[in-house]
């Protein structure tokens, strides 16, 4: 890769131990001599300076310019042997693949995607559902608020052997494909109608495989959950889609005003673990669960505590707001819900003629719901008329920037696989230094940096680097080739070296250590961060595979990753379901219940590109950036690869804030 590639620069500096801001690389990418430039600034880099700026690269580069007079002549030297320079300077031969990203707006895939599969007057779920919740391996779990004899599943260190589940489905060709064409119609293969062609053959994934899914193409698409979320509009595409990135001459770096930027934190873990994973902190973790997703509920329904249900005698309306403990299905095809309170459990039907029993089968055990209806004349059960969620009102508007700026949203990076794509993420990062995306200044990446180790059965035969730290330091050139002036925000994953139970903290020191060079914001997962006032939830995804597993495909699947997530933002919680895949670590609280409504709502994990609007809020699952691995290709997974969304979040609000960026 010649040095007159930004990113070229970028890695040139990086061996070094150098990052630099945009405009820098962009200057010494122009340079006459770029590799002397690049020698001659680190050499006059300040002690202790480890980010170049464009003050720090113009002296530089001045004195490697042959017109210069006096000083630059002896640069000079290394000017006219520039190629040897870029050889000294050990940047990769990577072969010279022009980036070409290509840009999809939101916009064009809505207008094949009409049809929310996720819209709540869905088809009969009792019909579909022949699943008998009592044999549901979860169904044990119980909720605990009142009593939970059993703790034997209490998760708490790291014990990655168990790995769950990394899914991912339709074919990246097509996808790309599907981009590509984005100008219209290209995504016909896209949500409702293809996604549940093949969605029946995705089983659900079991521990210690990486993923699953079904083995079709849905593009890209988008769907809201109402009719008042308005899809984006197909004139939507930002200038210079669909072309080469335009290389920035340096005016547009000079125009961010870092001062601009803010970042705040909030739900982050580290540093404030206190879980012992003794029987109490899970009753406490579920209490608190309990009261502060009840809050929601309580102002909609009567609520009548469990014991005051069956105490008064019987007969009359009522509410109860309520933890699912127990699903089960009557011979009659009705629903049984055992729901529990801090003062009991109790005896809830659903009866499957009601508008309501839509909803049982999206019902996932733990989660906090409110029901109401009519008490039987003995006081033993609760005839259910309407059922609530905590949910996002419908009245939501996001927040917005105050002024343009943008974030790219990238989750799943694996490096130390084999299938890293090393050349999609150049690309990518070759195209951050470029005029097109001089509004990117924050890149959210949603966990899964490394490969890790002992994830899943032989995955040792799979690794380019064998040990984790090793992947660290490689992970952490990758992304020196960023430019230095993006603010990173970074979460874990199953697959980093961190404890795999939930919540998670962010990396520890010598991690950190190791990716210091770019200064990245490491959080916990999950962790809402505030990017000048717009609230972006990031969390890995685990829990998908569950809710994936547990839910019928038109309302969850790995070929359309947002629906999950939407199921999530109506159950205001990352991972409401104990005692599955999904690894618990309990805590003074539970750091899992969405207690704002986010803005954006970004997961990964399943290796599969989706978003989607959900009462205004944005959902999107942002692919990988690793190839299909031999492991995948047995279980017929296809990930969604090199994809990155970018959020416009001074324009949140519009129906159309989003692009998305193919460097495949
Ligand atoms: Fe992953």
């Amino acid at each position: 890769m010649p040095l007159e590639e930004p990113v070229a620069v970028a890695r040139a500096l990086a061996r070094h131990g150098f990052n630099a801001d945009r405009e820098a690389v962009t200057l010494l990418a122009n340079a006459p001599a770029p590799g002397a430039a690049i020698e001659n600034a680190i050499d006059a880099a300040p002690p202790g300076t480890t980010r170049l700026t464009a003050a720090d690269v113009r002296p530089a580069i001045e004195a490697t310019t042959p017109e210069t007079s006096g000083r630059g002549s002896g640069a000079t030297a290394g000017a006219g042997a520039d190629s040897e320079a870029s050889a000294d300077s050990g940047v990769d031969s990577v072969p010279d693949s022009p980036p070409e990203p290509t840009v999809d707006s939101e916009a064009d895939s809505v207008a094949d995607s009409a049809v929310d599969p996720a819209t709540d007057s869905d088809t009969d779920p009792v019909a579909d559902s022949d699943t008998d919740p009592a044999t549901d391996p979860a169904s044990d779990s119980g909720t605990g608020i009142a009593d939970r004899p059993d703790t034997t599943d209490a998760p708490v260190a790291g014990n990655r052997g168990a790995a769950s589940v990394d899914g991912g489905t339709a074919t990246a060709d097509s996808s790309r494909a599907a981009t590509a064409d984005s100008g219209n119609g290209a995504t016909d293969g896209g949500s409702g109608g293809s996604g549940s062609t093949t969605a029946s053959d995705s089983g659900p994934p079991v521990d210690a495989q990486e993923g699953t899914g079904a083995p079709h193409p849905p593009a890209p698409s988008v769907s809201s959950e109402t009719a008042d979320d308005s899809p984006p509009e197909s004139d939507s595409e930002p200038e210079n889609s669909g072309t080469a990135p335009v290389e920035t001459k340096g005016s547009s770096a000079g125009e961010r005003d870092p001062s601009s930027r803010s970042i705040d934190i909030s739900g982050d873990i580290t540093g404030h673990s206190t879980g012992t994973g003794r029987y109490e902190d899970f009753v406490a973790v579920f209490r608190d669960r309990y009261e502060r997703l009840s809050r929601h509920l309580k102002g909609r329904v009567n609520h009548r505590s469990t014991d005051a249900l069956g105490g008064a005698g019987g007969g009359g309306e009522a509410g109860l707001v309520g933890m699912v403990a127990e699903i089960n299905s009557t011979k009659s095809g009705h629903w049984m819900l055992d729901l529990e309170d801090p003062r009991g459990t109790f005896p809830c039907l659903v009866m499957k003629d009601k508008e309501i029993a839509d909803h049982v089968n999206e019902l996932l055990l733990d989660e906090v719901i409110a029901v109401e209806g009519s008490v039987s004349g003995d006081g033993s059960i609760l005839f259910v008329d309407d059922l609530h969620f905590p949910d996002v009102p419908r009245t939501y508007r996001p927040n917005t920037a105050d002024r343009p700026v943008q974030a790219a949203l990238i989750s799943d990076v694996h490096v130390g696989s084999q299938e890293f794509l090393a050349d999609a993420w150049s690309r990518f990062a070759d195209w951050l230094h470029t005029e097109e995306a001089a509004q990117v200044e924050y890149l959210c990446i949603a966990g899964d940096m490394v490969e890790g180790v002992g994830i899943y059965p032989d995955q040792d035969e799979e690794l380019d680097i064998a040990d984790i730290y090793d992947q660290y330091e490689a992970f952490a050139e990758y992304l020196k080739e960023v430019p230095g002036d993006v603010e990173i925000i970074m979460i874990p994953g199953n697959h980093d070296a961190v404890r795999l139970a939930e919540p998670q903290p962010g990396f520890d020191d010598d991690l950190r250590e190791i990716m210091s060079a770019h200064d990245p914001r490491i959080v916990g997962n999950p962790a809402t961060v505030t990017i000048e006032g717009v609230n972006v939830l990031m969390y890995h995804g685990v829990s998908l595979d569950e809710v994936i597993a547990e839910l019928p495909d038109e309302k969850a699947s790995y070929d359309e990753p947002h629906l999950p997530m939407y199921q999530l933002l109506k159950k205001r919680h990352v991972a409401p379901q104990f005692g599955g895949h999904t690894r618990l670590a309990p805590e003074e609280k539970d750091y899992l219940v969405m207690d704002e409504v986010p803005d954006v709502f970004h997961t990964g994990h399943v290796h599969k590109f989706g978003y989607g609007k959900y009462r205004n809020v944005l959902a999107v699952n942002t692919g990988c950036w690793q190839a299909q691995t031999a492991f995948q290709k047995s279980v017929n997974i296809d990930p969604d690869t090199a994809y990155a969304p970018v959020v416009d979040l001074h324009r949140l609000d519009k129906p159309d804030p989003m692009a998305i960026y193919d460097f495949n």
